[in-house]
């Protein structure tokens, strides 16, 4: 164990007052020139937004929401504590886990490990690879991602992490071009915002904290830190981190809404993001976390930085940041350098009265409460020495010779979630097209397995870098993961036909498939299905370039569907993929399995051969054409002044498919969109309120709880509808509820949003109720003048059916006058 002395605290920049001023808004001086690689802003648009304003001070917690013993607890704590060890505290500190609040002895206090990430340990040996964010968004299923949370947290748990770095609602996906969106969940508020609170509440249920990341409009990994100049100690900017211009709309209704979702969920902590927001690092941006979210959502945690998003002292603290990460060994852009803006900086800002031991305090509470509240000052699991090594966060020498590990090392913690994994792998797989039949197969005698994405990892088992040949289950980066086995999809094929006793062909390499063609195949007979499997990486850091499949991949399919008439592809990708080749008529179907982590062989054949029938629905838009998107990033600047990255978001709600519908543009498969082996109709939708009496189109003003006003979160209306299995198989059927607000609802507004989905099971020929409970937030909208959420005047129209474009019923209803 280490023990904290002041000299470690790491040597530090000076404390500066703020970056510019006593605000810690970072100035905008003119609205920029931005370069979109797709399209230009149109500066003629006067835009009402671009600038942050300051609110001070940074609301205390009071543990209201549930947290009140804890709080006790904590502030108990807090009173032992000296002026060092607070700063301590609050100031993260090389040592063998992602992020490290080093431990306390004399207090029995053994600190905080803080891990990645949102699909597994990072890295980690002997535990399991979950399937992805973007994958169990594409479950709509609430259990799921219950259950994915809960034993993702157990393995974490078992492992010493005291907080999960995720899960993740930003990026939400305004662009499918962002690197991250599959650590993510959907490209909408309301489904990520359910995401969020299911799986919040189960990680915490298993005893670890969550983090909410990355707060806020963090929606481009371009330029999501600043450049600095090479000799510059890491205070020079070249030029500063992107700056997300959001109008105060759009932020409420589409990039806070999810995480006004973990807030209600009693997350532990927040992570402010890399990017600015409004001219202002989201770290030391006062409206973000003052205002909205610890005074607005009634937020009762803590605030930590991303890893290097602090870029200043006192600054940052007065905005709502309780804690620097990693802390006393900071990465800057892409390099390491020792000091920090808090640590001993910090004890001296208190000592000289810039910072309030009260705020300080405030800080240390809101560390503390969650540690209390989950029990983790009892009997927690050491840290497993296994993840050491592989924390690239904090470089082995910087604390290797400091740290003692008690426990086993390398302990298995996988237990018997593999079982649970191929059961999550089959529910979030989309199936996008099957004619003809070619799904589920039929006992196959000769089958063609083609494409580079079929076979083994051929590069080692923890994912690093965009490799050739093997099955793609995961991705790079902090959200990378190492698997302890896979089932690829060739094995598990391969397995299930040896029971039919059946010819299987492989072809893996994508090169020679497309320049020596399949030719062997002509002997001895065609094909019954050619199984085709193609990948698709993006990582963080880095955004992607393309929405089509890697590696040649359109060229793979249109050789293979040359050679065989009942061509079936199947992807592992990130999220948005355009699909040229879905209109090829031997093309019978299509598969999306996005990243399905360990099991994605078994999980797959579960569905391929029908002992699953296929649920999941697409959490966003795929479109026939790249350009068909919206909302390009800013990918380059043309100008070299300091602040010139900026990122308007011109298209406000028109996020996804609320711009494709908002323009009535054709999609190749929508929002919501997934086929099933059997099918379902649904009708009589009903809609009944909760009250006699009108609402009142503002809610009543009641005491902030976590999540934000309580008034909002109450039930106001139900609907219920009848589905019905019109098939003839037994299966899962998605019914959606979208909304359609009135005329009278400002300018802007989508034509219609999602507001409702449940997740029913109807045997063949059966029908059964759904209900659909909405809460006040759900028939509101931000009013920017009264600064709260207006149920408009006029009638509703609500929709319900099996994806954003297939509505089968449809009710209005009328709520204040
Ligand atoms: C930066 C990433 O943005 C964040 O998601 C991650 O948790 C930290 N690095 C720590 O690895």
């Amino acid at each position: 164990m280490k023990v904290l002395t002041d000299a470690m605290l790491l040597s530090g920049l000076l404390l500066a007052p703020s970056v510019s001023g006593s605000t810690g808004q970072t100035p905008i001086d003119h609205p920029g020139k931005p370069f979109s690689y797709v399209q230009p802003r149109n500066t003629s648009i006067l835009t009402p937004y671009g600038h942050s304003p300051a609110v001070h001070p940074s609301p205390k917690t009071s543990g209201k929401g549930g947290w009140e013993h804890a709080l006790a607890q904590a502030k108990e704590f807090v009173e032992k504590l000296t002026l060092e060890e607070k700063s301590w505290m609050a100031t993260g500190q090389p040592g063998p886990c992602v992020g490290n609040v080093l431990p306390i002895p004399r207090l029995n206090f053994t600190g905080l490990c803080l891990q990645n990430g949102p699909q597994c340990i990072e890295e980690g040996t002997y535990s399991s690879v979950f399937i992805s964010g973007v994958s169990a968004a594409a479950s709509w299923d609430r259990k799921l991602l219950y259950d994915r949370g809960y034993a993702l947290a157990e393995e974490h748990k078992a492992k010493g992490s005291h907080v999960i770095l995720g899960p993740i609602a930003g990026p939400l996906g305004r662009s499918p071009y962002d690197g991250r969106t599959w650590e993510g969940f959907a490209a909408d508020p309301y489904l990520t915002g359910v995401c969020m609170e299911e799986t919040i509440t189960a990680m915490q249920d298993a005893g670890v904290q969550a983090n909410a990341k990355h707060f806020i409009a963090n929606e481009q990994e371009t330029q999501r830190n600043p450049t600095y100049a090479p000799d510059a100690n890491a205070t020079t900017y070249i030029q500063d981190s992107v700056s997300s211009n959001v109008d105060d709309r759009t932020l409420h209704e589409i990039y806070m809404w999810p995480f006004a979702n973990a807030a209600r969920a009693r997350v532990a902590s927040f992570m402010c993001s890399y990017n600015r927001l409004n001219g202002s690092h989201a770290c030391q941006n006062s409206y973000a976390l003052n205002h909205l979210l610890k005074g607005e959502l009634g937020f009762q945690g803590y605030v930590m930085s991303d890893w290097g998003a602090t870029h200043s002292g006192v600054a940052s603290i007065e905005s709502g940041m309780d804690m620097t990460m990693p802390g006393g060994f900071t990465l800057y852009g892409e390099m390491w350098t020792e000091g920090s803006y808090f640590g001993k900086n910090l004890t001296a800002a208190v000592e000289n009265g810039t910072v309030s031991t009260d705020r300080l305090d405030d800080m240390i509470v809101r560390i503390m409460t969650p540690y209390f509240w989950l029990g983790q000052d009892k009997d927690y699991p050491s840290v497993d020495a296994s993840v050491g090594p592989l924390n690239v966060d904090s470089p082995l020498y910087t604390w290797l010779y400091n740290w003692t590990f008690t426990g086993p090392t390398n302990r298995d913690v996988r237990g018997n979630h593999s079982e649970m994994i191929r059961e999550h792998g089959a529910a979030s797989t989309v199936l996008l097209k099957n004619e003809r039949n070619a799904l589920p197969l039929r006992k196959p005698r000769n089958i063609v397995v083609a494409g580079n994405d079929a076979g083994p990892i051929t590069q080692g088992s923890a994912i690093h870098s965009n490799y050739e040949f093997g099955v793609l289950a995961n991705s790079g980066s902090s959200g990378s993961c190492r698997f302890s086995y896979i089932s690829t999809p060739l094995d598990a094929i391969t397995a299930r036909a040896r029971k039919d006793g059946a010819l299987v062909q492989t072809f893996l390499n994508n090169t020679q498939i497309t320049e020596e063609g399949m030719t062997s195949l002509w002997n001895p007979e065609l094909p019954d299905v050619c199984l085709v499997f193609l990948k698709a990486w993006s990582e963080e850091n880095v955004d992607r370039r393309s929405l089509d499949l890697d590696w040649n991949a359109n060229a793979v399919v249109a050789e293979v569907a040359k050679n065989c008439n009942n061509t079936i592809v199947v992807t592992h990708s990130t999220g948005v993929n355009v699909m040229p080749f879905a209109d090829h008529p031997n093309v019978t179907a299509i598969l999306a399995a996005h990243y399905p982590g360990e099991e994605a062989g078994n999980s797959l054949v579960d569905l391929l051969y029908g002992d699953v029938n296929p649920s999941a629905k697409l959490p966003y838009v795929i479109a026939y054409n790249e350009s068909d998107y919206n909302a390009p990033l800013t990918t380059d600047v043309l100008t070299n002044g300091t602040y010139d990255w900026q990122s308007w978001f011109d298209e406000k709600l028109e996020v996804g498919y609320r711009y494709f519908d908002a323009h009535n543009l054709p999609v190749r498969y929508e929002f919501g969109f997934g086929l099933s082996y059997t099918t379902f109709d649904l009708a009589s939708l009903t809609g009944k309120a909760v009250a006699t009496a009108n609402l009142s189109a503002l809610p009543a003003q009641r005491p902030i709880q976590p999540g934000g006003n309580p008034a909002l979160w109450e039930k106001v209306f139900t609907l219920t509808a009848v589905v019905t299995n019109t098939g003839t198989v037994d299966g899962h059927a998605i019914p959606q509820l979208y909304v359609a607000f009135p005329k009278s609802t400002p300018a802007g507004t989508p034509p219609s949003q999602l507001r409702g989905f449940d997740k029913v099971w109807v045997p063949a020929g059966e029908t059964k109720t759904v209900t659909f409970d909405l809460m006040r937030r759900d028939v509101s909208y931000w009013d920017v003048v009264a600064q709260d959420w207006r149920i408009p005047t006029g009638q509703f129209t609500f929709h319900a059916g099996f994806s954003s474009r297939d509505f089968r019923a449809n009710t209005t209803a009328s709520f204040v006058r």
